[in-house]
C-alpha cells in the first residue's frame, strides 16, 4: 500500500516508523499481553510509559527542573481558560494578537478578566509577527500571552518579546519539538499534541514551579496545582496518546538524533517549499519573509477557482489536505516534524508540474 503525503495541519501525520511501532505493538506491549490501550493508568507497566515519556521531554526540550511537566485533556483551547484561571491575580493581562488562536484566546481571557492587545498584526491579514519592545507592556498585567506559531497564517516568532519582568505564557501547539527553544525564556508553554507529538486528545503544559499555586475556589480539574500534586494522574489521563507522544519523543531521540538535527531537517523542507514559492509565477506566499513558520507554509494563486483545481489535482495525486483554513482560503503545506523532505520534494514536483499546465 502506497501512503500518501498528508499535509494537514493537524491531527496530522506522524513518523511512519512510530505507527510501525503501535502497530507491532498493539496486542502484546513487550510482553504485557495487552494492548496499552487496556491497561490500568495505576498499573506499574504504564507508570513507566508515562514517566519515560515525561523524561524523554525534559531531555529533548532541555526542560529546567523548576519547571513541571503536565500531560492533560481539552485540547490547546482548554488552555485558553485554564491559564487565566490558575495565573490571573490583577485580572489584566497583555496579549499580542497575531490571528484566530490568539483571538479565542483573548475570547475567553475576557470572561474573567481585562485584556489589554498591545499589539496586532490584523490590519495586515495577521502576515507578519508585530514587534514588541518592554516599555508596552502594561505595569499591572499578570503576564503576557502570545500565540508562537500561527498554524493558520503560517507566522512564527523569531524573537522572545521582552516582558519587562512579567510571565511569559507561549501557545506552541504548532512548533513544539520542531527545534530547541529555549523553555527558561518562558513561564509557560503549552501545546496541543496533535501536530509535533503525536495524536489528538493530549495536551502538554510546560509550567514553571512559581506560578502554581493552592486555588481551592477553582474547579479540580482546571487547576495546575491539582495536576501537578498527582503527576497528571488526578483522573484517567490520555493513556493510548501520551504512549505515542513517547515513542514520537524516542524516534526523535534515537532515530533523528535530537532536536537540533530535527532544526536541520524542518529548514530544509522549508526552504524547498519557500525556494520554489519565490520563483513561482502562479502561487505566492503572502507571509513577510522574516516571520515565516517553518511548520505551516501558505500559497495562494489569487484566484479561487485555480486554488480549487489544484487542491482538487493534488488530492487526485496522494498530496492531501492542502486547502488552506476556512478563513483565510488559498492553500496551506503543514510539514510537521512527520513529514519526510521527500514529500515536500515531491510537492514542489507537482506543484511545477501543474504550475506549467497553466502557462503562466
Ligand atoms: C496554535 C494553535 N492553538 C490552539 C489550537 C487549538 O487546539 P485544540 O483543537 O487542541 O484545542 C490549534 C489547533 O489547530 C492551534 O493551531
Amino acid at each position: 500500500m502506497k501512503r500518501v503525503y498528508n499535509f494537514s495541519a493537524g491531527p496530522s501525520c506522524i513518523f511512519e516508523a512510530v505507527l510501525q511501532k503501535a502497530a507491532d505493538q498493539m496486542l502484546n506491549y513487550e510482553g504485557s499481553k495487552m494492548s496499552v490501550m487496556e491497561m490500568s493508568h495505576r498499573s506499574k507497566i504504564y507508570e513507566d510509559i508515562i514517566n519515560d515519556c515525561e523524561t524523554r521531554l525534559r531531555r529533548l526540550m532541555n526542560i529546567p527542573d523548576n519547571y513541571k511537566v503536565l500531560f492533560l485533556q481539552g485540547g490547546a483551547s482548554l488552555q485558553f481558560s485554564m491559564i487565566p484561571i490558575n495565573l490571573m491575580k490583577n485580572k489584566k493581562v497583555d496579549v499580542i494578537n497575531t490571528g484566530l488562536w490568539t483571538k479565542k484566546a483573548i475570547t475567553e481571557h475576557q470572561k474573567l478578566g481585562e485584556v489589554n492587545i498591545i499589539a496586532s498584526s490584523q490590519e495586515d491579514n495577521f502576515s507578519y509577527i508585530p514587534k514588541v519592545s518592554k516599555e508596552m507592556i502594561s505595569d499591572d498585567c499578570d503576564y503576557v500571552y502570545i500565540c508562537q506559531n500561527n498554524t493558520i497564517y503560517g507566522t512564527v516568532y523569531n524573537y522572545v518579546p521582552e516582558t519587562n519582568g512579567k510571565p511569559l505564557v507561549a501557545d506552541f501547539s504548532s512548533c513544539i519539538l520542531s527545534k530547541p527553544y529555549n523553555v527558561s525564556d518562558y513561564d509557560l508553554i503549552f501545546a496541543g499534541a496533535q501536530k509535533n507529538m503525536g495524536p489528538a486528545g493530549l495536551t502538554v503544559v510546560i509550567i514553571k514551579e512559581n506560578l502554581i499555586e493552592e486555588k481551592p475556589e477553582i474547579p479540580s480539574m482546571l487547576s495546575y496545582k491539582v495536576h501537578t500534586d498527582n503527576n497528571s494522574m488526578y483522573n484517567t489521563p490520555p493513556t493510548y496518546a501520551i504512549y505515542i507522544c513517547g515513542l514520537v519523543l524516542q524516534h526523535l531521540e534515537e532515530t533523528i538524533g535530537g532536536l537540533e538535527n530535527m532544526q536541520k531537517i524542518n529548514e530544509e523542507k522549508a526552504k524547498i517549499l519557500y525556494d520554489y514559492l519565490d520563483n513561482s509565477k502562479l502561487f505566492k506566499n503572502p507571509v513577510n519573509k522574516e516571520d515565516r513558520s517553518i511548520m505551516n507554509v501558505t500559497f495562494i494563486t489569487g484566484n479561487e477557482k485555480l486554488d480549487e483545481l489544484f487542491v482538487s489535482e493534488a488530492t487526485k495525486n496522494g498530496f492531501v489536505n492542502l486547502k488552506g483554513h476556512r478563513s483565510v482560503g488559498g492553500m496551506r503545506a503543514s510539514i510537521y516534524n512527520g513529514m519526510p523532505v521527500e514529500g515536500v520534494k515531491k510537492l514542489v514536483q507537482f506543484m511545477k508540474e501543474f504550475e506549467e499546465k497553466q502557462n503562466v
